[in-house]
């Protein structure tokens, strides 16, 4: 009996179109996020100086004051967060330096901001001359520079919102006109509702 549905949906003319991938955001609705992105944070520098044109554009994260809390690179945090970590070393975000090495492209200051940690703040990245080791999009990127969280470790720091609001400083329409977060997060997933980190 199922063999012979199986049979008959086989040879039915398809009516539905087969499900299709997350659609783009439409461009008025990247840009709205972007706007919520920045209204999110009441103090856009976050307790530290002015952020400075050029400078790697910040994420809406909480929890962090940037006048006592320096960058300290992703190896330092993966020590504690395993699971993340293992995560993150899976993603595009992992060798978003070499991408714009291959492209000639990896001293462009128009292009690392985004594609390295902290370029143009205090202590982020500078080249050979980087204090700690930022290439690539790491931890800091999204969650803000870390070292006051490592050296007492709690919840609330670098808190972001679960939404595509935590992406789009750098997920512009401009440099990623597909993003939508509902298809970007599930890539990157990781923290408490990916399982244990
Ligand atoms: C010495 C160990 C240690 C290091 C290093 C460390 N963390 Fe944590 N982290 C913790 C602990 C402990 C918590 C609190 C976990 C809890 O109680 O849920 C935490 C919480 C967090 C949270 C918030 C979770 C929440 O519940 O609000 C984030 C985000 C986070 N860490 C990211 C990082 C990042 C990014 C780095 C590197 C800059 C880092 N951590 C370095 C131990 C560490
Ligand atoms: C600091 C900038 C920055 C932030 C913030 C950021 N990204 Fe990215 N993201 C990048 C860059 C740069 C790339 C391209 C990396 C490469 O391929 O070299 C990228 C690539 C990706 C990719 C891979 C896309 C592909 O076509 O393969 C995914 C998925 C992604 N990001 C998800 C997210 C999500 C979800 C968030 C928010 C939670 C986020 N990103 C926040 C900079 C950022
Ligand atoms: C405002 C942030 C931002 C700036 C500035 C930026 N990028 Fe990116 N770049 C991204 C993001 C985000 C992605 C991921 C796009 C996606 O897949 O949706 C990306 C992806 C890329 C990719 C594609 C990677 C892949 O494998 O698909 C290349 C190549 C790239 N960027 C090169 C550059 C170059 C060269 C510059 C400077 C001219 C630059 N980017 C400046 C954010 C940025
Ligand atoms: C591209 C941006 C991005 C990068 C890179 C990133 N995170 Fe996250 N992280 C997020 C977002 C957004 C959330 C919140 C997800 C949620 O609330 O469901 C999160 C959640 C977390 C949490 C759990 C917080 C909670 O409340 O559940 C921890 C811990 C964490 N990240 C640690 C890390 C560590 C360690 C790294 C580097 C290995 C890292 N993250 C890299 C964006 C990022």
């Amino acid at each position: 009996m199922i063999g012979l549905l199986l049979a008959l949906a086989a040879c039915a003319p398809r009516l539905e179109a087969p499900p299709s991938p997350v659609e783009p955001l439409p461009v008025d609705a990247h840009r709205a996020s972007e706007a919520e992105a920045l209204a999110r944070v009441p103090d856009p520098a976050r307790g530290g100086p002015p952020i400075r044109d050029g400078a790697s554009p910040l994420p809406p994260f909480l929890g962090v004051s940037r006048a006592d809390s320096a960058y300290v690179g992703t190896a330092t945090c993966s020590a504690c967060h395993p699971s993340a970590a293992a995560t993150w070393a899976t993603t595009a975000h992992a060798h978003a330096l070499d991408t714009l090495r291959a492209n000639a492209s990896g001293a462009n200051p128009a292009c690392l901001t985004c594609h390295v940690v902290g370029f143009g703040h205090p202590g982020g990245w500078a080249g050979a001359k980087s204090p700690v080791p930022l290439d690539d999009v790491g931890c800091e990127s999204c969650h803000g520079p870390g070292s006051a969280h490592v050296a007492a470790p709690a919840p609330g720091y670098g808190d972001l919102p679960a939404s595509g609001a935590a992406c789009v400083a750098c997920h512009t329409h401009d440099n990623s006109p597909d993003f939508r977060f509902e298809a970007y997060w599930p890539r990157i997933a990781h923290g408490r509702e990916a399982g244990p980190d």
